[in-house]
């Protein structure tokens, strides 16, 4: 059973179709990445998938729940986290506000074993304890997508989807941080769907990608078969 699944969604925003027929699955315990060009649609599909942007047809389901006319709040509540591309940290806040933040507006069922996800994911980012009274608006675009992930956990997502999570960071960080993305999989079960537009970005982190070009799925499957294909290779390694 797929833990979530496209099933022939079309997204238009304003007269413009952003999605054409988006069927796309994430299994439990999967690591999955939507690769694509800019403005190929990336974005959108994660927007969608939290209901950010609601699509004109198909279906969305989540744990074989028809999740497609609910509202974000909703979704985050059943166990969908997201750390958006632009992080939307809260400037004037801490780093710990900023964390706790997602507890304060959102009750979610599964928060018993929230004391626990506390501690898990600061295991995961030990330098969160250095940056914790920091603001929000001095963080570095580094730490912001790291306080952006680790807040997206904070109420023990089943699914967590991180849009570009390693775009613009510097080699060595960028190496680290795709470890600590294997890892959150590793220690909390969590699967995860991310979007990234450069295909190295993906082969370090994901066990199958999407390839996403004009809104649409163009091909689904492994990193490696996609090096053999000359169209899709030359289409996500942009010549
Ligand atoms: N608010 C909007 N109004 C009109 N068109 C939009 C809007 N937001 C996105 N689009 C269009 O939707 C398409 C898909 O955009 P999307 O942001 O999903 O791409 P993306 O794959 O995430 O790109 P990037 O790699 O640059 O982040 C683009 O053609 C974009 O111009
Ligand atoms: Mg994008």
């Amino acid at each position: 059973m797929a833990l979530l699944e496209l099933e022939r969604v079309n997204t238009f925003i304003g007269s413009v179709q952003v999605l054409r027929d988006i069927s796309i699955n994430v299994d439990k315990g999967e690591i999955v990445c939507l690769v694509g060009r800019n403005g190929a649609g990336k974005t959108s599909t994660i927007k969608t998938i939290m209901g950010l942007l609601r699509p004109k047809s198909g279906t969305i389901r989540f744990k074989d729940e028809d999740i497609t006319d609910l509202p974000p709040y909703r979704r985050a509540r059943l166990g969908i986290g997201l750390a958006p591309d632009y992080r939307g940290i809260f400037t004037d806040l801490t780093v710990e506000e900023n964390l706790q933040f997602p507890k304060w507006v959102i009750k979610r069922n599964r928060n018993q074993s929230g004391s626990n996800i506390e501690k898990e994911v600061h295991a995961i980012f030990p330098e969160l304890d250095r940056l914790r009274k920091r603001e929000g608006l001095v963080l570095s675009g580094g730490e912001g997508k790291m306080v952006a992930t680790a807040r997206a956990l904070m109420l023990n997502p089943e699914l967590l989807l991180l849009d570009e999570p390693l775009e613009g960071l510097a080699p060595i960080v960028l190496v680290r941080f795709a470890e600590r993305i294997k890892k959150i999989r590793e220690a909390l079960g969590i699967a995860i769907l991310l979007a990234e537009s450069n295909i190295a970005h993906a082969s370090r982190v994901a066990d199958r990608i999407y390839v996403v070009e004009r809104g649409e799925i163009v091909y689904g499957g492994s990193v490696e078969d996609v090096s053999r294909d000359e169209q899709l290779n030359r289409l996500v390694r942009g010549f």
